[in-house]
């Protein structure tokens, strides 16, 4: 299928789109190189995911660039990883810019090395007031952390007196999360081939649609990503309801 073969329907694209960008060292071994030179590729690919995204109008496009868990790599993988997420912001800020992208971050920035937090808070304030979309990459970010320190807030202001416990409901959990200013994604596009969420958004993706390819992050372009919105706009999102009641709310 060619990217002219993807019809997309402009009234359905997702709001929200998260990425799973798996499989840059077994890219790069395959090739006989370092793990590395598979991350360097990767960045090709979030430029060819954030072009398609913006060119039809998805509004959030979450990445999830770094886990908690990645802090486990050998110490040389990590050093080099956080040098091109630097390099990366800074070759890419005009770019950014010009294409009205707003960045954001999820996770424990705070610990990520001095030279990673001042290129994002650089990039943050050069790009605070774009429009058209907002990336919002995930670094040392974990779900289950995520909810736990949710958890804590709460807990504290219940425990000062302001906050009552049977205010806690649904929406007001989504609102002590670091993505309380994000609609939830409609649509999670995994690569590599590995069928699981990772600790990644695990409240927010409650109802969201799965998409699993085999095609490594570096190989993964703008014809997989129409490819991955088209799968999306095939399919019923019935909330528990039945396809029935869908069709009687839609006529
Ligand atoms: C997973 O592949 C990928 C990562 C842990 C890092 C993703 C980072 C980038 C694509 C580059 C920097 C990003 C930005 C936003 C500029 P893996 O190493 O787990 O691959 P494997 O499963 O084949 O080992």
């Amino acid at each position: 299928m060619s990217i002219k073969d993807i019809q997309l329907d402009p009234n359905r694209i997702p709001k929200h789109v998260a990425i799973i960008m798996d499989g840059n060292g077994r890219w790069a071994q395959k090739k006989g190189e370092l793990r590395i030179f598979g991350h360097t590729n990767g960045v090709d690919s979030v430029r060819e995911a954030l072009t398609a995204a913006v060119e039809i109008g998805v509004q959030y496009l979450t990445l999830y660039a770094f886990s908690t868990e990645n802090w486990n790599r050998p110490q040389q993988e990590i050093a080099a990883l956080m040098d091109l997420l630097v390099q990366s912001i800074y070759n890419e800020i005009d770019e950014l810019n010009n294409k009205g992208v707003k960045l954001e971050t999820i996770g424990d920035v705070e610990i990520l090395p001095k030279s990673c937090q001042n290129a994002l808070v650089d990039a943050k304030k050069k790009t605070k007031d774009n429009q058209k979309i907002t990336l919002i990459l995930a670094l040392s970010y974990s779900s289950r952390r995520e909810i736990s320190h949710a958890i804590q807030k709460m807990t504290k202001e219940v425990v000062d007196g302001n906050l009552k416990s049977e205010a806690i409901n649904e929406d007001l959990i989504s609102s002590y999360l670091s993505t309380a200013n994000y609609p939830d994604p409609e649509l999670l596009i995994r690569t590599s081939g590995e069928n699981r969420v990772s600790n990644f958004l695990m409240w927010q993706l409650a109802y969201t649609e799965l998409y699993f390819t085999k095609i490594l992050w570096p190989d993964f372009k703008k014809k997989n990503f129409y490819k991955a919105i088209f799968d999306y706009q095939k399919r019923e999102r019935r909330f528990g309801k039945t396809s029935q009641q869908i069709l009687d709310n839609n006529v």
